[in-house]
């Protein structure tokens, strides 16, 4: 199949462009790179010694996606781009809502026009809300997000709904993601945060490999075992994995959503002391105040996902974490050389 990737040249976008060029897919990967490199698809294309169609443009650019949806057979679209940082989107709602919902929505006009109706779009575990009980299954509810970055994806899902009651030819698939990190095995293709990060991994990473004196650890009297925050780590290969079955999978008119996490949680600390342990660096931390709008612990039922696409996470949190460091120490400054 050819299939269309919007922020195929991000995080999670490279690297299930990896697994789709090995799984036989023919790839187009529609990026404006705002938070994604062109160094990253060479990467892929070294990785996978196969070539990468990449188109540099806008997913809210209708002209250019009925242009792109002319000049190639696209079968189904992968829809990864957008903006994803959660405090930015409290200061910034309009650029959230324009490009997470805005571009969602010229996405599927022009997939419509295209006659092209199968989606898997990347939805996040936190639409669940706030008050939802653990682990989060997919027969909940979506609860009251917390900020825009959140509520956009839960406008988006409603949407995609919608559609698929109105036009019995959508197939559509949510796959709500709960903590991913890690990278390619190879430590050529990594999660490559523009200044300081906003995610632990990335920040643990970058602290043990020198670019940041200490880890904040925000928070450490929540009601969890040892009083810091809990959530569900997934490693970004077993994600990407998950999206290539989600893709065979969309044989039926409708939506379906699926949680990808691995069913278990992991305490901040926890993370902190697994990296040190595997990969024999220090990171030096200090106890900050909590931060704003974390809950204290969730994970996923990922039963369904199983049962239903045969898919679950393989690799545990030894090898998220090695091959986390891997990619940092042979990249210490991401995608910028030297
Ligand atoms: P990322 O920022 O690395 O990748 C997103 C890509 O989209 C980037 O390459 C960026 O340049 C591109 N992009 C942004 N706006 C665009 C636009 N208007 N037109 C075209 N391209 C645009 O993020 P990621 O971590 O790879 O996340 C991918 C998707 O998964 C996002 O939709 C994100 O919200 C969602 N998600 C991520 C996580 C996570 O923890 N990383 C969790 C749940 C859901
Ligand atoms: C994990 C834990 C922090 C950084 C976010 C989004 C979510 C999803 C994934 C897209 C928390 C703690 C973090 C640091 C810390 N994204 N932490 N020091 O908050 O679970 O989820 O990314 O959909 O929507 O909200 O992930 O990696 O930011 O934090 O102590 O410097 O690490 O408090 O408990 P989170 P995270």
């Amino acid at each position: 199949m050819t299939i269309l990737v919007t922020g195929g040249a991000g995080y999670i976008g490279t690297h299930t462009v990896v697994e789709l060029l090995q799984g036989g897919h023919e790839v187009v990967v529609l990026d404006s790179l705002v938070n994604g490199s062109r160094e990253a698809l060479h990467r892929v294309e070294g990785i996978t010694g196969k070539a990468i169609c990449f188109i540099e443009g806008d997913v809210r650019d209708r002209a250019l996606l009925d242009e792109l949806f002319v000049e190639h057979s696209i079968e189904a679209v992968i829809h990864f781009a957008g903006l994803k940082a959660v405090g930015e989107s409290i200061e910034k709602p309009l650029a959230y809502y324009d490009v997470n919902v805005h571009g969602s929505l010229v996405l599927c006009q022009a997939m419509a026009a295209a006659g092209v109706h199968r989606m898997v779009f990347s939805s996040s575990a936190t639409v669940y809300g706030e008050d939802a009980p653990v682990p989060y299954m997919e027969t909940m509810l979506r609860g009251r997000t917390s900020n825009p970055y959140g509520s956009s994806k839960a406008m988006v899902e409603q949407m995609l709904s919608d559609l698929c009651c109105a036009d019995k030819r959508w197939m559509v698939t949510l796959l709500r993601y709960f903590n991913p990190i890690g990278a390619h095995i190879s430590g050529e293709i990594g999660e490559d945060p523009q200044g300081i990060p906003n995610n632990l991994m990335p920040f643990i990473a970058q602290v043990a490999v020198g670019r940041r004196r200490e880890l904040a650890i925000f928070g450490d009297d929540y009601p969890t075992h040892d009083g810091t925050c809990v959530r569900d780590y997934l490693h970004v290969m077993d994600l990407a994995a998950g999206h290539v079955a989600a893709l065979s999978s969309l044989q039926h008119a409708g939506v379906r959503i699926y949680n990808l996490g691995t069913g278990h949680g992991i305490s901040v600390l926890e993370m902190v002391n697994t990296f040190e342990r595997v990969t024999g660096q220090t990171v030096p931390f200090r106890i900050a105040p909590r931060r704003d709008g974390d809950l204290a612990a969730f994970w996923a039922d990922a039963g369904k996902a199983e049962r239903e696409l045969g898919w679950r996470a393989e690799r545990g949190l030894e090898a998220m974490l090695h091959d986390t460091w891997r990619w940092q120490e042979q990249n210490p400054r991401g995608y910028v050389p030297g």
